[in-house]
């Protein structure tokens, strides 16, 4: 079949050539900003006089005509055309003849491909950031149900000191809420426009950049036509970023795992959202935690992969960048996927109070407040740090919790005890004892919650 470059060779391509070096099979996903992106520059081509205007009003015309076809399924993309800007081209000289070629004129599939990578990047990361902030309104539902719901906070997974679980899920809202902003903060360079660098040194024709990024909505030309195309640094940086929300993601679903587990028990995850084994009746597996913990390994394959295509690539434009496409599409994909299911797995969350309220009782997560309670009295934190200590090592050797020690087995290690270190010592005294700012206390949460809503 007769290539649009066909002019200077003399032989037909390999046919495995054609499949090798064809990218249609995936960047078809980009026939919408290919076509939006062409309709600005054919609009701009007719306004500046490089084409007339009947030309850009006829391929516009065409343009969408094509488009309509495309959303209705109504076309099939060759590979022999190898990529998407070529199918539609093709289509269009098909479609309203010879004059289908002053498309391509005053342009490069180069800036043409980094344009159309940057309009797909600006769509996808609002509908990321959407979606991130499904998940933190989830988030927040629960936390402002569970304010003063008890369990043990870890450190080293080794029960450390009592929280509650609106605190504890509120870490992650912040995680998101700083993904959000990442994901809003990269469409500043998203919105520069490579449109109008040509194939790398720019072009002779008359042609007016500002006007195309006015009509696409960019805030910023790139200045240097070598830079607009030979930059996937946009790419890098959303694949950056979708790695940290699956880092997020992977923490919160490692722990609703191990929090669904028979031996933590602390929450209950809804029948919709789990499946069963096939040979032992009694499961019910919390798959879907388990896969966005291990999807994240693919998205950052996916960051390391497009770094590596980058890394040592001369300018300006080379075929290596052609793949920068699957990878990001599959992240996106990933995550739309991802976010979409654990907004509803929060909501739907059994929060299990009364067992995570007894796991509590049943650890030394209070002895700090017994070292800051001597301390308050005068003694030195270290010192009593120290008699804590001894008096947390005799409880365990006596089988028995903090609480279950009489007044007369205290002060056996100081005379600083009095009757009042058994309010002290209670669970939930320990952790509205924490007013510090950013602290577990309930008033402190609900000063955050206010914050957080502020943010939505
Ligand atoms: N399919 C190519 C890509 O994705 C489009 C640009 C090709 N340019 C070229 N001169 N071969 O990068």
């Amino acid at each position: 079949m007769a290539k649009l470059w066909g002019g200077r060779f003399t032989k037909e391509t390999n046919k495995q050539v054609d499949a090798f070096t064809a990218s249609i099979g995936f960047d078809r996903q980009l026939a919408k900003e290919d076509i939006e992106g062409s309709l600005a520059h054919v609009q701009m081509l007719g306004e500046c006089g490089i084409v007339s205007t009947d030309e850009a009003e006829t391929i516009q015309n065409g343009l969408k005509t094509i488009l309509s076809k495309i959303e209705s399924g109504n076309v099939e993309f060759l590979t022999e055309h190898e990529d998407i800007h070529m199918n539609i081209e093709k289509m269009l000289i098909d479609e309203i003849g010879a004059v289908g070629g002053k498309l391509h004129t005053g342009r490069s599939r180069n800036d043409q491909v980094a344009t159309d990578m940057h309009l797909y990047m600006r769509k996808k990361t609002k509908r990321l950031i959407e979606l991130v902030e499904h998940v933190q309104y989830a988030l927040l539902s629960q936390a402002k149900e569970n304010i003063e719901t008890i369990l043990p906070g870890y450190t080293h997974l080794q029960r450390a000191q009592p929280i509650s679980f609106a605190h504890h899920l509120m870490a992650y809202f912040w995680m998101f809420e700083r993904d959000k902003d990442r994901l809003r903060d990269s469409l500043k360079r998203i919105n520069w426009l490579p449109l109008g660098a040509g194939a790398l040194a720019g072009t002779t024709f008359p042609i007016n950049r500002e006007r195309v990024a006015e009509l696409l909505d960019f805030d910023f030309v790139y200045p240097n036509s070598m830079d607009a195309v030979s930059d996937r640094d946009f790419v890098v940086e959303a694949l950056s970023i979708c790695s940290l929300i699956m880092v997020h993601m992977s923490r919160l679903s490692e722990e609703l795992v191990t929090w669904s587990s028979q031996e933590f028990q602390f929450v209950e995850l809804d029948d919709a959202f789990c499946t069963g084994s096939s040979i032992m009746p009694q499961k019910k597996n919390p798959d879907v935690p388990e896969l966005l913990r291990g999807k994240t390994g693919r998205v950052f394959g996916h960051l390391v992969g497009m770094l590596t295509v980058l890394k040592g690539l001369p300018l300006a434009y080379n075929k290596d960048m052609q793949e920068d496409k699957e990878g990001i599409f599959d992240t996106v994909e990933t995550l739309e996927g991802a976010l979409d299911l654990l907004a509803p797995i929060l909501e739907t969350l059994t929060v299990k109070k009364d067992n995570m309220r007894k796991a509590v009782t049943q650890d030394y997560s209070n002895a700090t407040d017994m070292a800051d309670y001597l301390a308050t009295k005068g003694l030195p934190f270290r010192q009593a740090h120290e008699v804590t200590g001894k008096v947390v090592l005799y409880a365990i050797e006596q089988g028995k919790y903090l609480l279950d020690l009489t007044l007369a087995e205290f002060r056996e290690f100081s005379s600083l005890f009095e009757e009042d270190i058994f309010d002290i010592l209670a669970p939930e005294n320990v952790m509205r004892a924490r007013h510090s700012q950013g602290g577990t206390g309930p008033d402190q949460i609900k000063v955050q919650i206010q914050l957080a809503e502020s943010k939505l």
